[in-house]
């Protein structure tokens, strides 16, 4: 038997602990810093990557990753030098995500689709080329930035105003001293996520999220409100082609660049006429994908991450999933993603039906009360034997939590009745 330490605090590594404490391998799971849902929750940072490996040094822990930003800043390295089982990818193989701009030229230089573009440090010239062009662009910051570096554009106007937040504003600080400025694609938007030890990759169930905080996907990029699978909008046709172009493919081209990518690689993924372009990757689970897709795994995923540290997944079997859908509601509080308000109780917990969990994100816990203590506060997820009733079970549960401030999107789901 081994112990988990889980590093985050959100929806993801709720459902991630959901499901590793749902092992017989494991003892113990462990969450840092956790939220109001997770259950031995340890106060370090997840910045504090000394304090993290001296944890799971003391404690024999096997450690997870949820975010991005300790991948970032080398937490597997640090965690491999003192011999340490991590699953994640190393700093170097984490660039995939925390630049933007190395990211693009991989995928340039080894022929992986995706759009067109340039890179920008000075707003002059960025200006100038968009007038030069005829289609839209979106406009990127090149480091991380919660998600929201990312200006998609409808006319120069809004193109030029993107410039300025990012370059000359420095809305999201020095995330925005380069930028991307790329094709617009219309089309589309799926997640595609697999888990690789760095020489193969297995597919985990496919996904669609909703990143827009309003219905029918009006308003601002948000770190994304609701999520579903699988999405009907993959079918096994396409599945074969992300995987072999662009999933295979990556895990190869890093390890010719002489870089072993170990841990979740997630493609953002646009279709348009049938064929698939990455619009970015992450280096881990999604969040909120990661909860309905936990919802569905008929396997024990412990094993499977120590076989990606070991680099031996090719001798796993293959993956089973529950033949259901599922669906995460996300509740946030009004206002998010710009500013909220925080510390309101929440109550409800106590009528949900055993058809759904509640996955927790931006809560604590205050003398068994749970207080909202972010712009995401809770994934309500729902498995169900038809889309449609998995959004149904995920909204009735949703309508039994109450707080002040409580606001979700309604139509979680539905882009994918379209497509069945
Ligand atoms: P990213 O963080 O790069 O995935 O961008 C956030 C969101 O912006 C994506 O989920 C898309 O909805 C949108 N987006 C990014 N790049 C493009 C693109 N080239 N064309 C159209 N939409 C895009
Ligand atoms: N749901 C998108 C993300 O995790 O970045």
């Amino acid at each position: 038997m081994v112990n988990v330490l889980i590093v985050g605090s959100g929806g993801r590594e709720h459902a991630l602990s959901w499901k590793l404490s749902q092992s017989d391998k494991v003892e113990t799971v462990f969450t840092a810093p956790g939220n109001g849902g997770t259950e031995n929750n340890i106060p370090i940072n997840i910045d504090d990557l000394d304090g993290l490996a001296d944890f799971a040094q003391k404690n024999n822990c096997f450690t997870i990753v949820g975010p991005e930003d300790p991948l970032a800043a080398g937490i597997v390295d640090k965690f491999n030098q003192r011999n340490l089982k991590i699953f994640g990818p190393s700093k170097l193989a984490a660039q995939l995500e925390s630049s933007k701009i190395w990211a693009k030229n991989f995928m340039k230089r080894n022929n992986i689709p995706s759009a067109k573009f340039e890179i920008f440090d000075d707003a002059q010239k960025a200006q100038d080329y968009v007038k030069s062009l005829d289609y839209n662009v979106v406009v990127k910051a090149d480091g991380l930035a919660a998600g929201k570096g990312v200006i998609v554009c409808n006319s120069n106007d809004d193109a030029i105003s993107a410039i300025q937040t990012i370059l000359v504003k420095k809305t999201f600080g020095d995330a925005g001293n380069k930028i991307i400025i790329e094709e617009r694609i219309d089309g589309i938007e799926a997640s595609y996520i697999a888990l690789s030890d760095g020489e193969i990759a297995i597919p985990m169930a496919t996904s669609q999220d909703h990143k827009r905080i309003f219905d029918n996907d009006k308003g601002p990029n948000t770190g994304g409100m609701g999520a579903y699978s699988p999405t009907p909008i993959i079918g096994d046709v396409l599945a074969k082609k992300i995987q072999e172009k662009i999933i295979d493919k990556t895990i190869q081209s890093m390890k010719n660049e002489g870089i072993v990518f170990k841990g979740f690689l997630y493609a953002g993924i646009m279709l348009r006429d049938g064929e698939p372009y990455v619009l970015e990757y992450n280096v881990r689970m999604g969040d909120p994908e990661c909860q309905p897709i936990t919802m569905r795994m008929d396997f024990d995923l412990y094993d499977y991450f120590a076989a990606s540290v070991d680099g031996n997944l090719s001798s796993m079997p293959l993956t089973s999933w529950k033949n259901q859908f599922a669906v995460c509601v996300v509740l946030a509080s009004k206002g998010y993603p710009e500013s909220y308000v925080t510390n309101e109780e929440i109550s409800g917990f106590d009528s949900i039906s055993n058809k759904s969990y509640v996955f927790h994100a931006g809560t604590k816990n205050s003398n068994g009360k749970i207080f909202s203590n972010g712009g995401r506060i809770l994934g309500v997820t729902a498995l169900g034997n038809s889309l449609e009733s998995a959004i149904k079970n995920a909204y009735d549960a949703a309508d039994q939590i109450s707080w002040t401030s409580k606001y979700h999107r309604n139509d979680i789901g539905k882009k994918g009745l379209t497509y069945l």
